[in-house]
């Protein structure tokens, strides 16, 4: 080796700011299994189905497959309240099916990365039911039961005022037994009482299990919410037409959430597992950095939620909010260069089954912006510093629910309960009702739960049968799909198996390198750079709809002369045009140029 070599080699490790790992070089696919693929026509998507497109998901070059919950459920979220970590829910398929799964996801050299719920369970799961039967039944002390307060006038109240995420009281009361039990969703997903360490057994026999069978490791359930404040203090009310407040403050990241983050994460360690927490109602840096700096092996990474509320109005998701670039500058430039500087690792997302589609929330639904928006956010997204997550149609510029859509045709219980009561509470305000349904239409969660967009056949060619699928499927379809973006090279599905290529070509720099904000106070371009060692890329994001002149700031101007482009969303761009004092940048354009090796 010669000198120049050693030195820059030296320099680049020096500049390796964190470890390496092999779910930092990776990317995911998140699958929602009801509305990927459904194989026998009843639909419902299923196993089969999701066997069906493994080629297909292969060919967008991710790594990893994460599976929303196909355990046994009885469905009242979604899968997200099991009645039984062991077995399958019916219509999906069954354990030999899952079997299968995991052999052809690894037959594609590619994990399988299961999604694990284990901040509750469902009310029909045997251990909830043994514990609601007696106050000395074996099981009581796997949940959390407290006895009823009572106001002067004798009238019966919760333990405490805590809302539930799905409206209402956190706490239902259960007659057989005369307490109330604590659930920070639906009344049906009642949470475990992790204090209860036979409950931590359990939950670590699970885990053991699915990685036993082939799971490469999880995505984690509101992870951050297990560990509560067992004063169980009330909060105070600031909003009257809003009685149950969240409790976060008392129990996201709460006093023991370490210490139960520990034990799973010396599980991981031992099958060199992949994880992801998901984090939400935590802003602050320093209290997910606990879960995921990289020596403290607890989690791999974290979903923190700080983009995702980014519109959310201040009387919550469903009020309007105020989108703006210099928000989400601050807010992705705060996490990318925190947990590069304290060696922690970022889960990189910009949508899931909890979501808007990002086109429709970040970029623009118009046609001539569609295809040309979802790629401006895959530049965006792909490019950063962390592991990206890609949420099936994603990859293919799936957008929101037609605005034609009564709340009838709903299916989450989330904006279900949120309109009846808001309805109940306020009855004849229409304006407030349409202003709502229109905040529902950008950010409810059935958004991203209408059935893929598999191609231009009935039903979106998700299901073959004559039975509906168990939502609707979205209007555009016959237009906008899988089959005919897979073999349209120009199409937002071949463009993000091109960025996560570059991922893959250039690991140093995109994987391991540093994330700089360039001309912070620019109003319509988000401009990042990436370095490693000798390497640089700058990435340039148009977020508005119009032509840009942007003059090329001093600090990146040698890497516009001297780079090559790497990918643009415009085919026609060319090297000369960067190279001048001043660039017009197209209605969302975006472009990548890098210099060095
Ligand atoms: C997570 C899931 C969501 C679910 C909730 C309760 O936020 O992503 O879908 O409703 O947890 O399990
Ligand atoms: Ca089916």
């Amino acid at each position: 080796m010669s000198g120049t070599e050693t030195q820059v080699q030296t320099r680049s490790q020096h500049q390796l700011a964190s470890g390496r790992a092999w779910w930092k070089e990776s990317s995911v696919y998140q699958i929602y299994p009801a509305s990927f693929k459904d194989s026998n026509g009843d639909g419902i998507g299923d196993i089969q189905g999701i066997i069906s497109k493994l080629d297909y998901i292969k060919a967008l070059g991710v790594d990893i497959i994460w599976l929303s919950p196909i355990s046994q459920s009885p469905q009242v979220d979604m899968g997200y309240d099991v009645s039984d970590y062991y077995a399958i829910h019916p219509p999906y398929g069954t354990l030999e099916d899952v079997e299968m799964l995991i052999k052809g996801i690894r037959a594609r050299g590619m994990k399988y990365v299961m999604d694990l719920v284990v901040n509750h369970t469902s009310d029909q799961h045997e251990w909830f039911k043994q514990s609601r039967s007696s106050k000395t039944n074996e099981f009581r002390d796997w949940y959390i039961w407290k006895k009823p307060r009572y106001t002067a006038d004798g009238v019966r109240h919760p333990p405490n005022n805590w809302g539930s995420y799905f409206s209402g009281p956190a706490w239902t009361y259960d007659e057989q037994t005369e307490e109330y039990y604590l659930h920070l969703f639906a009344s049906e997903q009642p949470d475990l009482n992790w204090e209860n360490p036979i409950v931590r057994e359990a939950v670590h026999k699970i885990m053991r299990y699915w990685l036993d069978k082939g799971a490469s490791g999880f995505r984690l359930d509101v992870i951050n919410f297990i560990s509560k404040d067992q004063r169980f203090p009330d909060i105070p009310v600031t909003d009257p037409s809003r009685p149950y407040p969240e409790g976060a403050k008392y129990y996201a990241c709460g006093p023991r959430i370490h210490e139960y983050l520990q034990e799973l994460g010396s599980i991981l360690k031992e099958y060199d597992a992949f994880s992801v927490g998901e984090m939400p109602s935590v802003y602050d840096p320093k209290e997910i950095l606990k879960a995921v700096e990289f020596e403290r092996q607890e989690l791999g990474m974290a979903f923190q939620f700080e983009i995702m509320d980014i519109d959310h109005g201040p009387q919550g998701k469903f009020s309007p909010g105020n989108f703006q670039l210099k928000n989400l500058k601050s807010v992705v430039s705060k996490w990318q260069s925190f947990m590069y500087d304290n060696n922690g690792w970022n889960a990189l997302y910009l949508e899931n089954h909890d979501q808007g589609r990002s086109i429709s929330r970040f970029g623009s639904e118009k046609p001539e912006f569609r295809s040309l928006s979802g790629k401006m956010l895959a530049t965006f997204l792909g490019l950063q510093s962390g592991t990206p997550f890609i949420y099936q149609g994603q990859e293919i510029g799936m957008t929101n629910l037609p605005e034609t859509w009564k709340v009838e045709k709903l299916r989450d219980l989330e904006a279900i309960n949120f309109w009846n009561e808001l309805t109940q509470r306020t009855p004849g305000d229409t304006k407030l009702h349409g202003q709502t349904m229109k905040e529902m239409r950008l950010k409810c969660r059935d958004n991203g739960r209408l059935p893929m967009q598999w191609g231009p056949g009935k039903f979106a060619d998700f299901s073959s049968g004559s039975t509906a699928p168990w939502i609707d499927t979205n209007d555009d379809y016959e237009n906008w799909n899988a089959s005919s973006q897979v073999s349209d090279s120009s199409s937002i599905f071949n463009y993000w198996a091109g960025i996560l290529k570059l991922r893959k070509t250039w690991v140093d720099l995109f994987v391991y390198g540093s994330y700089t904000l360039v001309d912070e106070s620019n109003d319509d371009l988000f401009v990042y750079a990436r370095l490693f060692g000798e390497s640089t890329a700058v990435v340039v994001s148009n977020f508005s709809e119009e032509n840009v002149k942007w003059s090329i700031p001093a600090d990146v101007k040698s890497v516009f002369a001297a780079g090559k482009l790497l990918v643009g969303n415009y085919e026609e761009l060319q090297v000369t045009d960067i190279q001048g004092e001043a660039i017009m940048l197209r209605p969302f354009e975006a472009f990548v140029v890098h210099k060095g090796e």
